[in-house]
């Protein structure tokens, strides 16, 4: 049976920072400049992410997903910039796109600034099967059908106090991932759900961290999904999310522009071909990173999991479980 390939990368953080005039620093923008200036220019390189999109397409992946932070400290012209360079990746219908803190670093109003790739966020948002664009953070999550893959994008970006990079998802765009999970759960598709930070409680990180990773797992726990795509972290991490059908795995990119530092992971991204036989589908996963001379994306691992079919009478549709 032919398979479909899901591309996965993330927090391309793209530069240089525009010029911009003094009012856009009186906020939290200041210390997000500072921390560009002084550090993350010399770690996110554009000549890298350049290479990963030129490698990425020669792959010829069957739709791309990016987990968020395309922009640092959100300008207006940053936007912009990353609005010409996503459509330098693909269109909307090849690509899929949520927003991460950095994408909603202070409060923006949304035409300038997430409006701007819409298209890209574009999906059903309810359960009467009509798509739309979004128009605030309350329009997530978005569900996006690629025959028998279907892609779940959610947003934790919500502006921060400075210093901190947390996320959260809200309570209303929990319930209504809840009925969509189920309502593809009945369908029988391969459920894939984006989000930018990883789903998991922060320990000593807290600053960085998803405020309601509980109540996400919560839901996952209770209507399934066959695996979860972050970034946020700028390392490659694969863990699960224990649910009664079994485990769901919640897999990781580093940064796409990123050069190898002594903490975070070099430039990756992922290949996912998705395969359905008869008692489960195959992941094949394809990890593809940035050379030790860094002048080339190549093949630097593989991995297979195995992920039972989630059957509908596993879980009962929105309308059934009312
Ligand atoms: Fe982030």
């Amino acid at each position: 049976m032919t398979g479909f390939t899901l591309a996965h990368f993330s927090d391309p953080h793209l530069g240089p920072l525009p010029a911009s005039g003094w009012r856009e620093f009186v906020n939290k923008r200041a210390s997000g400049f500072f921390s560009w200036t002084t550090n993350r220019v010399n770690i996110h390189k554009p000549a890298i992410l350049k290479l990963l999109v030129e490698d990425l397409k020669k792959q010829a992946p069957d739709h791309t997903a990016i987990t968020g932070d395309l922009v640092n400290i959100s300008l207006p012209a940053e936007f912009e910039a990353a609005a010409r360079w996503l459509s330098s990746v693909g269109t909307p219908q090849q690509v899929t796109v949520i927003p991460g803190n950095h994408d909603a670093y202070v409060e923006m109003p949304w035409m300038q600034s997430l409006g701007r790739w819409s298209a890209y966020m574009s999906g059903n948002r309810g359960t009467d099967g009509s798509e739309t664009l979004p128009s605030t953070h309350g329009d997530f999550p978005f569900v996006r059908r690629l025959g028998k893959i279907a892609l779940v994008g959610t947003s934790t970006a919500v502006p921060m106090p400075p210093f901190i990079a947390a996320g959260r998802l809200g309570d209303g765009q929990l319930s209504r991932l809840r009925q969509q999970l189920r309502q593809l759960a009945a369908e029988g598709v391969f459920r894939v759900v984006l989000i930018h930070h990883p789903p998991f409680g922060g320990g000593a990180y807290k600053r960085k961290s998803l405020l309601d990773a509980e109540a996400f797992q919560d839901v996952l726990m209770e209507a399934g999904a066959e695996l979860v795509l972050h970034g946020h972290t700028h390392v490659s991490g694969l863990g699960q999310i224990r649910t009664p059908q079994g485990p769901i795995p919640v897999i990781g990119v580093p940064s796409a522009s990123a050069v190898a530092t002594g903490h975070k992971d070099p430039s990756r991204y992922h290949l996912y071909r998705i395969v359905r036989d008869a008692d489960a589908w195959q992941l094949n996963i394809e990890i593809r990173g940035l050379n030790a001379t860094q002048d080339a994306f190549v093949q630097q691992g593989s991995m297979v999991l195995t992920i039972p079919l989630i059957v509908s009478d596993c879980f009962r549709t929105a309308e059934a479980a009312a």
